[in-house]
């Protein structure tokens, strides 16, 4: 099996944990595409919750689910998270940089992300997945990059699971999708 993006290996893992009923998270809605993709997989008895600190990313992300019930959008940094979600989650994604077609201006932060990360790793269920896929260069940068890979590194390898999938034989910088696994 060719992984062609991010999204593909995302798929893999929503399918393989992810059950109806579920309470998941989309931590960067921006256009609402995991989030509708989180929403088919918890089906009408699960949750997901969509963070986002922009209002065109909200309005964008509530008409892609068409104002689905069981969808929740927080306008605010996923780095609150836990204001809002008490309860243990099946999964949290994240998809950093900035809105498609939107400010490139207005993106994820090195500080915030790396601190959200952490924060979604500990509402864990007793299994579940946090998924990051980073962009870098280009208008990003490098710093968010280095700083979520370091904390990656860090994490006890006796507790989870960490993997990187790099696509490496592809030109400009391409996205990296990250995943961490509670054992
Ligand atoms: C690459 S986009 C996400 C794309 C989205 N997953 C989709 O399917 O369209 C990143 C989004 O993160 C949002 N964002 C930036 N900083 C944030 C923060 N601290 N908390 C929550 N969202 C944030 C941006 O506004 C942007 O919409």
């Amino acid at each position: 099996m060719i992984f062609s993006n991010p999204p593909d290996i995302l798929k893999f893992y929503i399918d393989s944990y992810v059950k109806s009923g579920d309470i998941c998270v989309d931590a960067t809605a921006g256009n609402g595409h995991d989030t509708k993709i989180l929403l088919d997989a918890v089906g009408s008895a699960g949750t997901v919750y969509g963070f986002d600190i922009q209002n065109k990313a909200l309005e964008n992300t509530r008409a892609l689910i068409n104002n689905a019930k069981n969808a929740r959008l927080i306008l605010d940094s996923h780095e609150n998270i836990e204001k809002y979600i008490t309860d243990k989650i099946r999964c949290a994604v994240f998809n950093l940089g900035y809105l498609p077609g939107g400010d490139h201006s207005v993106s994820t932060h090195a500080a915030s992300s790396v601190s959200a990360i952490k924060k979604c790793v500990g509402l864990l269920d007793e299994t579940g997945f946090v998924a990051v896929t980073i962009y870098h260069g280009g208008d990003t940068g490098y710093e968010e990059k280095d700083a979520v890979l370091e904390y990656l590194a860090s994490i006890d390898c006796r507790k989870y699971g960490v993997t990187a999938f790099y696509f490496h034989n592809r030109p400009n910088d391409p996205p990296i999708f990250t995943v961490i696994e509670k054992r």
